[in-house]
Parts: C-alpha cells; structure tokens; sequence
C-alpha cells in the first residue's frame, strides 16, 4: 500500500549515547504529535538492537543501512537478511549511492540484495539516481530507467509492490543543493510510469517513491506536495530532532 514516509539515513554518526539520545527524543516526537506520514530510521547497524529495545510497539520502523548480497557465510563485516529478520527489524536501504560510490555497488548487487530482504519478509529501501555528469548530458532519465529495470524487475508484482524506491540525484545528496520540485517530480512520474508499463497501473500506485538529496524543513512541504513523491529519505537533516520534526511536519 502507497505510503507516506520520512526516513532517516543516520550514515556513519553519533556514538551510542548521541544515537541513545535521539532515538529516545524521536520516540518522545511521535508521542506528543500525530504525524502524517511513517517515521523511519536507519542508525549505524551497531545501534540497531537498541532501537528494536526503545520501540516496543514499533512506533518508528528500524532499517539497516545496507545488507549483504550474500545469505550467510564467510563474509566478513557483512550483515545478512537473515541476520535482521531475526532481530526484527524492519529493512534495508539497498544501493545507497555512498554504497555505490565507495564500495562498487551495482544494480546486478541491488537486484541480489533485494530478492533475499524479501524472501525475509523486509522491506528494501532502493536507492537510484544519476550523477551531476550524467544528468548535464541529459541522460537521467535513460539512466534511471536501466538502474530500475536492473535492480527490481525481475521481481513478481507481488514482491515489487513491497519495495519501497528512493531517488537520490547524486548531485543533490550532502551538498546542499536540491533537485527542485518540478525536477524531483519529474524522475518520480517516470519511475511509476516504467513500473506502471511492466506490472500495470494499480501495482505502480501501490509504490511509495521517496525523494533524497539535501532535503531540509524549508523544502520538504514543496516536495511532497508533488503528486509522485511520497516521501523523503533524509541524512544530515535526520540527525537532530528539531530539523527531522519539521520535516516530518512537511506532511501537515
Ligand atoms: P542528505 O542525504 O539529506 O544529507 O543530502 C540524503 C541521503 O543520502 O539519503
């Protein structure tokens, strides 16, 4: 079912008191308001235990920050779909462009990654999107299109209706500067659009499309005011409660 979410890509911050801490006033956030939409985090995987213990009633869905491609085994430092299912968490973000960018993540990579988050009844988070390269050649609609049909459509309508689509433009992610609205909407419709051509339209309004990529208070009403976006995926915004609440609050 198509939903409204705000997540929170926490990345490689905070220690465990900090995480501690603003798990704890996020719990409090969602207590003392009615929010319009999911709230979502994704800490440091150390943290992930902690978050599973604070949320009893899973008032915040927990994610991973990515997982391996792999089920089990000799991979050290990776962390198994398996692994999560077994703490219950509630997924993965899968293909961060970080993950991509330093790491020499595929869509072949994602397309693994995600079947075995399924297969474990987790949601995948799946990021997609082009580089600033990419998008002044005036390639970034082609270039999203071969990163979807890569990385998801091998799955059933039934599996693609439970993963969730994250496009984050390079460009946009950690660097202040935003797709605008229009831009943002644009990549949305055309996502749904080739989703919509290969599963048909209901399973392609079932899809929550998130936008990522410096998204701040003063931006979010804009952006999930457009008719295809769903959402946000939020990282340096996400790291304190003030800014991550207003967000949230973009959704009013
Ligand atoms: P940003 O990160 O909000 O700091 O640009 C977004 C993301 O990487 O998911």
């Amino acid at each position: 079912m198509r939903k409204n979410i705000v997540a929170g890509n926490w990345k490689m911050n905070k220690n465990v008191i900090e995480a501690q801490q603003l798990m704890f006033q996020l719990l409090q956030y969602k207590k003392n308001h009615t929010p319009n939409c999911e709230i979502w985090i994704a800490p440091p995987s150390l943290y992930l235990m902690m978050a599973k213990d604070l949320y009893e009633n899973d008032e915040i869905g927990i994610f991973a920050q990515d997982m391996s491609e792999y089920e089990s085994g000799a991979y050290t430092g990776e962390i198994s779909a398996a692994m999560l299912e077994s703490l219950d968490i509630t997924g993965a973000i899968i293909g961060h462009s970080e993950r991509r960018q330093y790491h020499g993540e595929t869509d072949s990579h994602c397309n693994r990654k995600i079947k075995l988050a399924l297969d474990q009844g987790l949601t995948p988070i799946y990021c997609n999107g082009e580089t600033l390269e990419q998008r002044k050649s005036g390639k970034h609609l082609e270039v999203v299109k071969n990163q979807t049909e890569v990385a998801l459509f091998t799955l059933s309508a039934d599996e693609i209706k439970k993963v969730v689509i994250a496009y984050e433009p390079v460009w946009a992610i950690g660097t202040g500067e935003t797709a605008s609205p229009e831009q943002a909407q644009e990549i949305h419709a055309h996502i749904r659009s080739l989703i919509a051509e290969k599963y048909g339209q209901e399973v392609a309004d079932d899809i929550s499309i998130l936008y990522g990529g410096s998204v701040k208070p003063d931006n979010a009403k804009e952006i999930f005011s457009q008719p295809d976006i769903d959402g946000g995926l939020i990282g340096g915004a996400a790291l304190n409660v003030a800014d991550f609440g207003k967000i949230i609050e973009g959704f009013s």
